[in-house]
């Protein structure tokens, strides 16, 4: 606990570098054609050259045509955010090919708490982007929810994050979870869960967020609708994912009025940017 403590704080005070990115470990493979098409990989360009190539940093989620939700901690360094490039999940792989759809990052707006002294938990870990076109997929948009998510209902965590073995994954890894209580989140995460404003999430077989799964979806699927909504937002693994079976998520549903105030500011700035010229934006 101290180790994955002294870790946290370690990746927390450096989470502004390129270092900071997490993989699920012990889950299993997606090979569902079309799965997920709302999962979206966050890919950062190496040694901040986009020359260099890219690699899967964060992840994100679309939960509009143009708006992805994401940790605020994948997007701390705003010299680094315009370089971006963001890759829906075409074929559950975070490689591109030529013709795929690939988005930039517009604009974006992290949580007023994103940083502050409440740094050591998963508080307010949460921001939205506004990408620079409209996802054209038909059914890509995954809905947030409007009731709590019940201890008993069978939730999916899932990223491109490190596996097991510390190896980064070629293909979308899921595991399916369940939500813990209050007590026992803060039982085992006592640091970094704050209750009412996050979710931890654990398993029998002990699956977790790794390095690289950082932003990336916490969903439920309605198995009476098919509908699949966005609980969580993932924000806090151990850096020892093998080992530590436990995975902290933003809590959605507490920051769904936050969100919508700020998917109406950077839509209504879009707007007045792409308005008349003599409309002054700020
Ligand atoms: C932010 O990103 C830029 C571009 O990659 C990099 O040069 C800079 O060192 C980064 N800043 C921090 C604080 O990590
Ligand atoms: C949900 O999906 C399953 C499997 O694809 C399908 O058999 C079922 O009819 C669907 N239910 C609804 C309500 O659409």
């Amino acid at each position: 606990m101290i180790n994955s403590l002294i870790l946290m704080m370690f990746l927390y005070s450096n989470f502004v570098s390129t270092e900071y990115y997490e993989k699920i470990a012990w889950g299993s493979y997606v090979y569902e054609e079309g799965a997920y098409p709302f999962y979206l990989s966050i890919q950062e360009p190496v040694g901040g050259n986009p020359k260099n190539g890219y690699y899967h940093a964060c992840a994100g989620a679309l939960i509009e045509p143009r708006i992805m939700l994401t940790a605020a901690h994948c997007l701390m360094n705003d010299t680094l955010i315009p370089l971006m490039r963001i890759l829906p999940n075409y074929r559950n792989t975070p490689l591109i090919l030529p013709g795929d759809l690939v988005f930039k990052i517009e604009a974006y707006e992290r949580h007023p708490g994103a940083g502050s002294v409440s740094w050591a938990t998963a508080k307010d870990d949460i921001a939205v982007a506004l990408l620079d076109k409209p996802d054209p997929r038909p059914g890509a948009i995954i809905s947030r929810p409007v009731l709590p998510l019940h201890i008993c209902f069978p939730v999916k965590i899932m990223g491109y994050g490190y596996t097991e073995s510390y190896d980064p994954p070629y293909r979308l890894k899921e595991a399916i979870v369940l939500r813990l209580t209050d007590e026992e989140c803060l039982d085992e995460l006592p640091w970094q869960y704050a209750p009412g404003y996050s979710l931890c999430v654990s398993n029998s077989i002990g699956s977790a967020g790794c390095r690289g799964d950082s932003g990336g979806p916490l969903i439920w699927e309605n198995p009476k609708t098919n509908k699949t909504f966005i609980y969580g937002v993932l924000s806090i693994v151990s850096f020892q994912c093998a080992d530590a079976p436990f995975t902290i998520y933003v809590d959605v549903l507490a920051y769904n009025d936050w969100i919508d105030i700020a998917v109406f500011r950077l839509t209504i700035h879009d707007e007045l940017r792409s308005g008349s010229d003599s409309t002054k934006d700020k």
